[in-house]
């Protein structure tokens, strides 16, 4: 698919969020993260999500205050296509940013999750009605550790109430504890009996601890949680997943990892080996109970699919190696707009984006068939979109 007009591939971006209404009010009405909170001096309200950002959100500094500035670029749907229309993207799969409905989920009434789920799923269906082509969705799930039966109706219905909806956006939480917790298991049965792929997002990143006091003040910004915790989390959660044996039990299922499935490419080889090496593993083996079936790289290549969000051509060359002698066909292209825009007023064009499409056409040849793959042509195939 290319561009008659412009002969530029087509682009698909599947890795790109937006805040709908009902989910800003819900963080406007809060005073625990994540929230919307007005500092002094600052004009934008700023959005203030991540755990790394408490600290600083009881103690805030005057000149740099906890967050980013909620701009239109998180909410509004004007400001999503006039995005798409400047770098070319011919289509963009929406999804609600992190964290979701996490935090609803210590409420006691697990049905609580079940009306902002829903209305947020056809927030997001009606923003694709108005631009027929170019939009479609992750829905979001209402996951509370007391009642995985509740994501039932939400799912089961989702295909046919929601004509754009493509799979579902999760956290590596789950229903409270992570990916491995046997009570996924009815969710996992529910997505891959649908078709439903999982688009699995980190937000926790890791402990404030392990980044120590500095980072703790704010001095380094956002950097180590955004650069290192987030895709730490996310391949510690795939692991998991994994040596639970749940890609075995679901072979099915499909998982979409978020950022290139964060250092998993690069690590796979250590964790068969680990694997291979762990006098406990190797005894259960033995005893017949219980063994993988297969290699984390047989999964890479037949459930897992890799985003191309990753920022320069080591990463992306790795994540297409590790997804097996076809990894070619298991990446996609995403932007993580509107995370990481440009900083100086006028500019347009976002330094971001232009990272990530510079990787996939200096790393797969500017024009080739590899490079229109990952840059749209394996979304359309993968997530059933129709060709621009
Ligand atoms: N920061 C976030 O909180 N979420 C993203 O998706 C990217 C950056
Ligand atoms: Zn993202």
């Amino acid at each position: 698919t290319t561009d008659p007009q412009t002969n530029k591939p087509n682009i698909v971006d599947i890795h790109t969020h937006m805040y709908p209404p009902s989910y800003i009010k819900l963080l406007e009405s809060r005073n625990t993260i994540p929230l919307i909170r007005s500092f002094p001096g600052h004009p934008e309200p700023r959005l203030v999500l991540l755990p790394s950002e408490v600290p600083l959100l009881s103690n805030p500094s005057p000149s740099h205050p906890p967050g980013r500035p909620l701009t239109e670029a998180y909410t509004s749907l004007d400001a999503k296509i006039a995005f798409m229309d400047k770098h070319n993207i011919s289509i963009s799969v929406l999804s609600l940013a992190n964290p979701w409905l996490e935090f609803l989920s210590t409420s006691p009434d697990p049905s609580s999750l079940l009306e902002p789920a829903l209305r947020i799923n056809v927030e997001f269906e009606v923003m694709c009605n108005q631009h027929p082509g170019r939009l479609y969705f992750f829905g979001v799930l209402p996951l509370h550790p007391e009642n995985t039966l509740c994501a039932l109706p939400l799912v089961l219905s989702m295909k046919m109430k929601f004509k754009h909806c493509r799979g579902v956006i999760i956290g590596t939480n789950g229903l409270g504890k992570g990916l491995d917790d046997p009570d996924m298991e009815d969710v996992f049965e529910m997505l891959e009996e649908d078709d439903l792929p999982i688009f699995l997002h980190p937000h926790y990143g890791l402990p404030n601890q392990v980044f120590g006091e500095r980072a703790e003040k704010g001095e380094y910004g956002h950097v180590l949680s955004l650069a290192l915790g987030f895709p730490m989390e996310t391949t510690v959660a795939v692991s998991r997943m994994y040596l639970s044996g749940m890609f075995d039990k679901f072979p099915k299922l499909k998982v979409i990892l978020a950022h290139g499935g964060g250092t998993l490419p690069f690590l796979a080889a250590r964790i068969e080996s680990c694997i291979r090496h762990d006098g406990y593993l190797h005894k259960k083996e033995k005893e017949g109970r219980g063994k993988i079936k297969r290699s984390i790289w047989e999964v890479l290549n037949s459930q897992v699919y890799l985003d191309a969000v990753v920022y320069g051509e080591v990463g992306l060359k790795a994540a297409i190696q590790a997804s097996g002698e076809r990894g070619v066909e298991r990446l996609m292209f995403g932007t993580d707009h509107p995370f990481f825009p440009p900083l100086e007023e006028g500019e347009e064009e976002w330094g971001s984006v232009v990272m990530n499409t510079e990787a996939v056409n200096k790393g797969l040849g500017e024009g080739s068939k590899e490079a229109r793959m990952v840059l749209g042509e394996n979304a359309i195939k993968i997530l059933n979109l129709e060709k621009p």
